[in-house]
């Protein structure tokens, strides 16, 4: 059983580390470095970042088509490695700025968009460790991350700035040993993560782990076949933020993530009825979920209604403030991290309909009367508050 099964989530997930790399292909060593950083130094979510091109790499496809594709397998490949891993995140944000991917540009977009708790660590293998100091800023990335050295070759490299040792393990494997093995026609489905190299028909795989848990990997690895790359990012984001959310306010996380993961999978269906409502008919008829509260979240995750159970408010949350979601106003992170469930659902509902209204979208007859209804509370709250203190007075 891997660690992110083990863990029980009862925490917030606050303090990240950074794991980037060419993941060309991805491979068990990856993974395993991520999760003994998890196991060992007690981050609760490590960000793999995949360089679109990475400044260490010869041999970069000149066509920019091919260049792009290239990414878009590494990618895709890195997303069924983190497959049913809610310890472990992907972000596509060297795909988005394209060029050479620098690290101090992509620390600094994910402190801004995850807000974690203190500085970030950053996860560099021994390999690189003695060319750190001419990365580009490299005092600069020694001053806002707590810098990780794992073992990759055990040469024991080291590096001129205040960093903690991994002490990890290491695996014997490499990307360029599996795309060797792939380009001999030799095995190496044994080198690549379970989700990555599914087992064949008839090979039973690791069932271990509760049934539930295997459900949900099912369901995720069919949502990933059903959407584009940067919906499934998206979807897989909301269902991690739901899950984190769960946590606070004590609702079930492994349903927070089934709901999260499901919540836009007939996106670009084409329906008569919204895709919120349409992905809710989905799970029920083609997954058998039955659970309501969860058909609820998927059901109303866009315009919301009034009435909505504590379950449908965090989903609706996690949808408008993932990380992955450009134009989000910082404070409403902020707020995800600290405020009480209803003081942040209505503050989100409230910016969604700033946002929709900035950009003329026509706002729906629930959502209006939904804002209408907070609205209302808010002020009875502050007027009972009010009220209380001039009895007090
Ligand atoms: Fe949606
Ligand atoms: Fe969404």
């Amino acid at each position: 059983m891997s660690v992110n099964e083990e863990i029980c989530y009862t925490v917030i997930v606050l303090k990240i580390a950074i794991l980037g790399g060419s993941f060309n292909p991805v491979h068990k060593g990856h993974i395993f470095l991520a999760e003994t950083v998890i196991e060992t130094l007690g981050y609760g979510l490590v960000v793999l970042v995949p360089a679109y091109i990475s400044p260490f790499k010869q041999g970069v496809p000149e066509d920019r088509d091919a260049l792009k594709r290239q990414a878009e397998e590494r990618l895709s490949l890195l997303l069924a490695a983190v497959e049913g891993k809610r310890r472990l995140t992907v972000d596509d944000c060297e795909f988005a700025r394209e060029g050479v991917s620098y690290t101090i540009d992509t620390i600094g977009d994910i402190v801004e968009r995850y807000r974690p708790d203190g500085k970030p660590g950053l996860i560099i293998g021994d390999d690189l460790a003695r060319d750190f100091p001419r990365w580009r800023r490299a005092r600069d990335i020694a001053g806002c991350c707590d810098l990780i050295v794992a073992n990759r070759t055990g040469d024991g490299a080291e590096i001129p700035f205040v960093h903690t040792r991994l002490g990890n393990v290491v695996m014997p494997v490499s990307s360029s040993m599996v795309r060797e093995k792939m380009a001999k026609g030799e095995d190496w489905r044994d080198w690549v993560p379970e989700g990555v190299a599914p087992p064949e028909p008839g090979i039973s795989g690791d069932v271990s782990g509760d049934l539930s848990r295997n459900i949900l990997r099912r369901i995720e690895r069919e949502v990933r076949g059903m959407l584009p790359l940067g919906r499934f990012l998206h979807s897989r984001n909301v269902a991690l933020m739901a899950c984190t959310l769960a946590a606070r306010f004590g609702l079930d996380e492994d349903d927070a993530f089934l709901a999260g993961i499901a919540h836009d999978m007939a996106k670009g269906l084409s329906t008569p009825l919204g895709h919120g409502e349409m992905a809710a008919e989905m799970l029920r008829d083609s997954f058998g979920v039955t659970n309501s509260e969860v058909l609820e979240a998927v059901r109303w995750h866009t315009e919301g209604k009034v009435g909505m159970g504590d379950l449908a408010k965090i989903v609706y949350i996690a949808d408008k403030i993932e990380p992955r979601r450009k134009t989000v106003d910082p404070r409403l992170r902020e707020l995800g991290k600290t405020a009480p469930l209803d003081a942040l659902f209505t503050e989100v509902v409230r910016g969604t309909h700033d946002y929709l209204e900035r950009k003329g979208v026509v706002i729906s007859e629930n959502a209006r009367r939904l804002l209408q209804h907070l609205e209302t509370k808010t002020l009875q709250k502050a007027e009972i508050g009010h009220e209380k203190k001039n009895a007090r007075g």
